[in-house]
């Protein structure tokens, strides 16, 4: 039996960020694990990692009866098991496979349908055949350099642009703030940007020796955009409390000498959502939580 439950939106919280997404959500009507279901319609969520559109409920009899009941619904799933595990890997084990293999940085994200499911008990399945994210659970895995950049920051780069679906080409003027010691800087090169990368600490040495990559110490936040002339991509991962960023962005937005932005919020202490939904109210941005970031999110326009 398939009795479809209107008007709910599941949340998967980012691992770890449950209680900032409740406080994101305003309250939530059911909690499954890192799961938050609410009513209504979908709305904007930034530490959610996939967003469950139209979960059903589904009456399950078996195993057998589980899988071919979401087989029937469409051939993708993800399995999310707080609970009853085994139950649940032995449903999912009659599905299809859903490829685990890291992506490789520049190949699009998977276009094909991902539902997500789980078991609310031993006889009832919440399904969802429409996500938010093309990735299991909202997890995106990449294949890994271990040798060219001097830190794992360009893993979150990396998922930051791919979730935006955009990257500087060959030659695109990136400012990199907050650089050092330049796995951001790396990764951009590594795209052919030309880049200007700003920071109080110095690269490491064998980013600083890169071509293309120019390093100016000193403090991003004395920058005059005026100066340093126009720019396709400004990225900032500057370490600083979120309303001193929000302050650097307008500037450079009423500047209007740059077109694209990828800054990361970062939190100390309790998270500030007030400045975190000022910076979701700039028109035709994105604001998310990275599975490659801990207490932060990731505020992105693309012009
Ligand atoms: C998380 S690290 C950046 C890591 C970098 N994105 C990478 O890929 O290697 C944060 C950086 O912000 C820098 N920072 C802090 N205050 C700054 C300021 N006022 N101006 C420029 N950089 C600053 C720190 O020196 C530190 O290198």
């Amino acid at each position: 039996m398939l009795a479809a439950v209107s008007a709910r939106t599941a949340y998967l919280a980012a691992e770890g960020f449950a209680p900032e997404l409740d406080e994101e959500l305003g309250g939530v009507d059911t909690t499954h694990g890192r799961l938050l279901i609410v009513p209504g319609p979908p709305r904007p969520a930034a530490w959610a990692a996939n967003v469950w559109l139209d979960p059903q409920e589904i009456a399950i009899a078996s195993i057998s009866d589980a899988a071919a009941k979401l087989r029937a619904i469409q051939r993708n799933w993800a399995v999310y098991a707080p609970r009853l595990y085994r139950r649940a890997m032995l449903i999912q084990e009659q599905l299809l496979k859903v490829s685990a293999k890291p992506l490789v940085f520049g190949t699009p994200a998977p276009a094909a349908p991902l539902g997500s499911w789980t078991l609310l008990d031993p006889g009832t399945v919440l399904a969802a055949p429409h996500c938010t994210s093309p990735f299991p659970n909202g997890e995106i895995q990449f294949v890994e350099d271990r040798s060219g950049p001097p830190s794992r920051a360009y893993l979150k780069l990396w998922e930051a642009l791919t979730l935006i679906g955009r990257r500087p080409g060959p030659g695109a003027i990136c400012l990199d703030l907050g650089s050092s010691p330049g796995g951001w800087s790396w990764a951009l090169q590594q795209m052919g940007a030309r880049v200007i990368s700003v920071d109080k600490a110095p690269l490491a040495p064998e980013i600083a020796r890169l071509p293309g990559i120019e390093h100016r110490q000193e403090s991003a936040f004395a920058l005059d955009p005026r100066t340093v002339g126009p720019a396709d991509w400004l990225f900032s991962d500057v370490v600083c409390y979120p309303a001193r960023l929000l302050t650097l962005v307008e500037r450079w937005l009423a500047a209007g000498t740059c077109r694209n932005f990828v800054c990361t919020i970062k939190f100390q202490g309790p998270t500030d959502h007030e400045t975190a939904r000022r910076f979701a109210a700039i028109p035709g941005s994105q604001l998310r939580h990275l599975r490659h970031t801990k207490h932060e999110l990731t505020w992105s326009k693309i012009g």
